[in-house]
């Protein structure tokens, strides 16, 4: 095994990054990145050509906070990803996601073992007040999958390992099913821990 090189992400073992990913030291040069408690951060000095609600740039914690981005960039590395973005629960996050991507006269194939809410918000709420209707599946039949697929299917969402049935899903030809038919995947992976076999995905400096 080469000598870890910190500058060179391949050669430094995913362990190494579930401790110190996400890490930068601060201007007061702390080795860790200490806990933030501020909520707004310095402007720059001609604040006209911010965008308010960028959340790439350091200005607000509800657009993006420094410790909420060393965690996302920890797991992220963990996960072998390219970014991960983090919510205060699970629920935000799926409502996010789903509000980010879907739109009106939109179709969803949905695993038939999903979280409660979930199942909720595609039998009720999306098909009631948003016009985006849903397919649910057993989502282990891949069959099943790609027979529920329709031309204006947006997205597949499946839930692995599923609570509470513990079905497992293959993930890998689920996405090949779904981006075939120009659908995205969504995998809600509550009940399954991260990969561990991470790589630093890209260097970031806040
Ligand atoms: C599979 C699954 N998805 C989503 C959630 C929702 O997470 P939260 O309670 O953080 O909103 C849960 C909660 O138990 C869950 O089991």
């Amino acid at each position: 095994m080469s000598t870890p090189d910190r500058h060179d992400p391949s050669t430094v073992d995913e362990l190494t990054w579930a401790v110190h990913g996400g890490n930068s030291s601060d201007a007061f040069g702390a080795l860790r990145t200490p806990l933030v408690a501020a909520n707004s951060y310095v402007l720059p000095e001609d604040a006209s050509q911010l965008s308010w609600s960028d959340s790439s740039e350091l200005i607000y914690a509800r657009n993006g906070h420094i410790n909420q981005r060393a965690l996302e960039t920890k797991l992220a590395a963990l996960d072998g990803g390219e970014e991960a973005v983090v919510f205060a629960s699970g629920v935000a996050a799926l409502h996010a996601m789903f509000f980010t991507h879907l739109r009106s006269g939109d179709h969803v194939v949905v695993s038939a073992v999903a979280y409660e809410a979930v199942h909720r918000l595609f039998a009720e709420l999306l098909p009631e007040r948003y016009g985006i209707e849903a397919t649910f599946v057993e989502s282990t039949d891949l069959d099943a999958v790609r027979a529920a697929m329709r031309p204006d299917t947006r997205l597949v969402h499946v839930e692995t390992i599923a609570n509470p049935t513990t079905a497992v899903t293959d993930i890998a030809a689920v996405a090949e099913i779904a981006h075939e038919g120009g659908a995205l995947l969504s995998v809600d992976g509550t009940f399954t821990p991260p990969r561990c076999t991470g790589r630093w995905p890209t260097a970031r400096t806040w």
